[in-house]
């Protein structure tokens, strides 16, 4: 009789190991290899080699259109990360720390297709369905036709699913979801990635939209292995700050679509509600008129979002200055204080300085750079930027300012927002419809500029 055989698999980056070590040698990663038993799926594969297709070659002239139909929830925001709905036979991952909304999300969705003729099941792992329904009764949506099952066994998963004909399948999560074929626990990388990729299977096979919801770990990566996202079509990250009522969803990778998109929604007492002007959504709350503020123009995806970036500047009071920043790298305004002390003139050396992007966003772009230093300026002068004027341009070691890619969008939307003139580099080539352009060399004029 054949041994079990084991391998030890890495709970990061998913790569097989034939033996223990403290050290991935695919990732580099430390203390995450475990020993995983493969099972019968393995073992039946080298007896009987790979079996022959259930379905033919086809020419892709034959192939048909139907998978250019999709399913629209309805829920805006969640339709547009995706690309205008749900593709059928797709497989689609949302990941998120827990408490964050994804199962509220996912009830929703179903909610929403079963009242449009679409069959749904929605399975949990995690939630009975009496828990479910208790949620289900908060929601603004009615939920009440939504098939749910209370199961964790991949088996009956699928088998319940192609019994119901279901056209979209949530399970909620892949982390406890298990198969018999392999030995280990559930949400074990081996566990986790076959059941996923069974899933896979089934989807394209039978047709159904399967949505998967994946916890995520500390390291932001979905919780076991990476491989779960090349294995899926498309991958939705879940996010927010646990304090604000905002949250992203955020697509990382679309086969039917485009990645970095994102949709805005807020969590109220009824569930997630999509945000209807999201390209303003992190301005709620600004303070005009208070010295340190500046807004700028970010591209999400192909969508431009306005964001306000604060920042406050104050006399040291003993020992190495203070440089606190958050949403932003922090070498990154010790670049842009540097060259504002070295290009601009000003003495940054003893001031204490914080720097915060409102609404928990991050920023990425070096595009942000000048409404990071405007709002240093500010600060520093205690003078308010004027309260319709927007900053757009990269900060170059020189102090000189740069032009910045895919401006004429980012333009469209600030004028559409109420704002009435753009401070941006010389260079920019820009002929915004109802906005003055503020043409700056040098960081030198900036600073001019705001303190005239
Ligand atoms: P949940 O969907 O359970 O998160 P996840 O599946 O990502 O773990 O969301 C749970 C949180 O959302 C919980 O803290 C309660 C809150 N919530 C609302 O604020 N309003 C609502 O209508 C619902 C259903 C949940
Ligand atoms: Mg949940």
């Amino acid at each position: 009789m054949a041994r079990a055989r084991s391998v030890f698999r890495c709970t990061e980056c998913g790569a097989e190991q034939p033996k223990w070590a403290g050290r991935c040698d695919a990732c580099g990663a430390w203390n995450t290899l475990l020993e995983e038993a493969v099972g019968r799926p393995g073992a039946r594969a080298a007896r009987t080699g790979p079996l022959p297709s259930a379905r033919p070659p086809v020419r892709l002239a034959d192939v048909g259109g139907a998978a250019a139909a999709r399913w629209r929830t309805g829920l805006a925001e969640f339709d547009f990360v995706l690309g205008g709905g749900i593709v059928p036979g797709s497989i689609v991952l949302v990941g998120g720390e827990p408490g964050i909304g994804k199962s509220t999300l996912l009830l929703q969705c179903a909610a929403r297709l079963e009242q449009a003729g679409v069959a749904t099941l929605y399975v949990s792992g995690e939630e009975s369905p009496e828990q479910i329904r208790l949620r289900a009764d908060r929601l603004g949506d009615d939920a009440g036709a939504v098939r749910v099952l209370g199961e964790t066994r991949l088996e009956a998963i699928v088998h319940h699913a192609a019994a119901l004909a279901a056209r979209v399948v949530v399970v909620d999560s892949i982390q406890t979801t298990y198969t018999d074929e392999l030995e280990g626990a559930p949400g074990n990388v081996g566990q986790v990635r076959e059941c996923a990729a069974r899933l896979m299977r089934f989807a394209k096979d039978a047709g159904p939209a399967v949505l998967l919801v994946g916890h995520v770990t500390k390291g932001g990566g979905i919780a076991g292995p990476r491989t779960l996202e090349h294995i899926v079509d498309t991958v939705l990250y879940f996010e927010g700050e646990a304090t604000l009522d905002h949250r992203i969803l955020r697509a990382v990778k679309n086969r039917f679509g485009s990645v970095d998109e994102i949709g805005v929604f807020e969590m109220t007492g009824a569930g997630l509600a999509p945000v209807a002007n999201p390209a303003a959504a992190f301005l709620a709350g600004r303070h005009t008129g208070v010295s340190g503020s500046a807004v700028t123009a970010l591209m999400e995806g192909t969508r431009p979002m306005l964001v306000e970036i604060q920042a406050l500047a104050s006399k040291a009071g003993f020992g190495t200055p203070q440089r606190v920043a958050t949403g932003l790298d922090h070498r990154r305004l010790a670049v842009l204080l540097a060259v504002l002390e070295r290009r601009g003139g000003l003495p940054v050396g003893d001031l204490d300085v914080f720097v915060n992007v409102t609404g928990g966003v991050r920023l990425l772009e070096p595009s942000t750079d000048l409404a990071v230093t405007a709002a240093l300026v500010s600060s520093i002068h205690d003078r308010p930027t004027p309260p319709d004027a927007l900053f757009l341009g990269e900060v170059g070691l020189g102090g000189e300012i740069r032009p910045v890619a895919g401006v004429e969008r980012r333009l469209v939307e600030a004028a559409r927002q109420g704002f009435r003139r753009v401070f941006c580099s010389a260079r920019s080539r820009v002929t915004p419809a109802g906005l003055d352009v503020v043409g700056l060399e040098g960081i030198g004029e900036l600073a001019r500029r705001l303190a005239a």
